[in-house]
């Protein structure tokens, strides 16, 4: 039954309503149809559209998904880790601030980049901040 129903719509319905479709044979012909043969096409380039967009949409999402997964954009590119190790004995000051947010220029220290970040993404990125105490 549904088998028939399908076959009946492949078969008769659909290349009838294909016949019907006043697509024309150049670009110019686009520039004489009449409002009626525009609104008969429109559901035809609506489809079309619709299957386009969903046979490239796998490849923009992952492509976007790739950018929005990295941390690091910029910093030390080149190395397959970035690593920082400081030890608390050479700290000159009290307080030390790191980047936490990838995108300092003088990273690994903050130099307040995060609060462009923070501004232009919504995220809400900050600093890790080490003290020392004074003996
Ligand atoms: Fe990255 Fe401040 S600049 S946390």
């Amino acid at each position: 039954m549904v088998l028939d129903a399908l076959a009946r719509i492949v078969k008769v319905q659909l290349p009838a309503y294909l016949k019907r479709i006043p697509l024309p044979s150049s670009l110019h012909g686009f520039t004489q149809l009449t409002v009626v043969e525009w609104l008969r096409l429109l559901p035809f380039l609506g489809v079309l559209a619709l299957l386009g967009y969903l046979a490239i949409r796998p490849f923009i999402s992952r492509k976007k998904q790739q950018k929005d997964s990295l941390i690091n954009l910029k910093i030390q590119k080149e190395n397959p880790k970035v690593v920082n190790e400081i030890n608390i004995e050479d700290l000159q000051f009290t307080t030390a601030a790191y980047c936490r947010c990838w995108r300092s220029k003088t990273f690994p220290v903050c130099d307040g980049s995060h609060k462009k970040h923070n501004d232009l993404t919504g995220d809400n990125v900050g600093p890790l901040i080490i003290k020392k105490k004074e003996v």
